[in-house]
């Protein structure tokens, strides 16, 4: 059986020539995105993104292009809101406090990394939880961290990996309740919230990091791997257990002989297909995922907002 939505014809689970399936992040991103723009349209809700971008930093222009073109896409009200790189922490406080008292924004999204003159902490704090479409609010990592997940509204890229684990899963018939995840990589928007959801459906969860003695060991006892750490082929293909699913966070930009570069995950994915029983290729596996679950984060927030909800 293949894992696919009824939205879509191109299936997310894909044969590798090797052991492994291949877990399409951006067939799964583009039926989350489609099922989205339905809703949407079915109900006559009409979500509203505002996307801050401080500054000029290339890659950031990149990400927020792309966020509030799948806005779009989806039917919402999609505003972005560039501030010179001068924007002091003052004058942004008053534009999220601004968003957070406009009722046709449901969803506010600060862009990082902010200048350094700007304490992100500061302005996470300050987006209301229930339009922090980011899942950065402390309240929202409490609610997570507190088994109330259902309450929250969750970082977006972790609970992107969930949905891929949970399509892997379903596919390979494996059970997610007493398997062992490991988690590589502590980070507050990826290594931990990803602990919280696994172990929220019941994995044993085990977080590695840097300091982690012998990493080889530990990976090689896990039924599901997340890698999130941002080493480009730290974790070796001959780690992974037999039949495991590994989903790669990690995005690496490597400079080839050439003068061109590639983008490379965390995983050693050419040798990891030989044994794993699913895994996500960079680009094109977790990384799509992230902009659809800031659009069901979004629709969540507007659904959660609306007064017949
Ligand atoms: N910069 C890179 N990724 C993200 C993200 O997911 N959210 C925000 N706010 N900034 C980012």
């Amino acid at each position: 059986m293949t894992t696919q939505t009824t939205l879509t014809t191109t299936p997310v689970m894909r044969r590798s020539t090797q052991n492994a399936w291949i877990i399409d992040g951006k067939a799964a991103a583009a039926a989350l995105t489609r099922e989205i723009a339905a809703n949407v349209q079915a109900s006559g809700l009409v979500p509203g993104l505002a996307v801050v971008l401080v500054g000029q930093d290339a890659a950031s222009q990149v990400y927020v292009k792309a966020k509030g073109k799948t806005a779009k896409e989806c039917g919402f009200h999609s505003v972005q809101i560039d501030l010179p790189m001068e924007t002091s922490q003052d004058e942004l406080l008053v534009i999220v406090k601004k968003l957070n008292l406009d009722p046709a924004i449901h969803g506010i999204l600060v862009q990082m990394p902010l200048p350094r003159a700007i304490d992100p902490s500061a302005i996470i704090a300050a987006i209301s939880p229930h339009k922090d479409v980011d899942g950065f609010h402390p309240l929202n990592v409490g609610l997570l961290a507190s088994g109330e997940a259902q309450k929250a509204l969750v970082a977006c890229t972790p609970a992107g990996a969930m949905r891929l684990i949970h399509i892997a899963a379903e596919h390979l018939g494996q059970k997610l309740a007493g398997a062992n995840a490991v988690v590589v990589g502590r980070s507050n928007i990826v290594g931990k919230p990803m602990a919280q959801l696994l172990l929220a459906d019941d994995c044993t969860v085990t977080i590695a990091h840097s300091r982690t003695k012998d990493l080889a060991a530990v990976v090689r006892g896990a039924d599901i791997v997340v890698a999130a750490v941002g080493r480009p082929g730290i974790v070796r293909g001959d780690w992974i257990k037999p039949g495991a699913i590994v989903v790669d966070v990690g995005i690496n930009r490597l400079s080839l002989p050439d003068g061109k570069s590639r983008l490379v995950g965390d995983v050693a994915y050419d040798e990891a297909l030989a044994n794993a029983g699913a895994i996500t290729p960079v680009p094109g596996g977790a990384g799509p995922m992230t902009i659809a679950m800031l659009m069901h984060n979004t629709l969540l927030a507007a659904r959660r907002a609306a007064p017949m909800a």
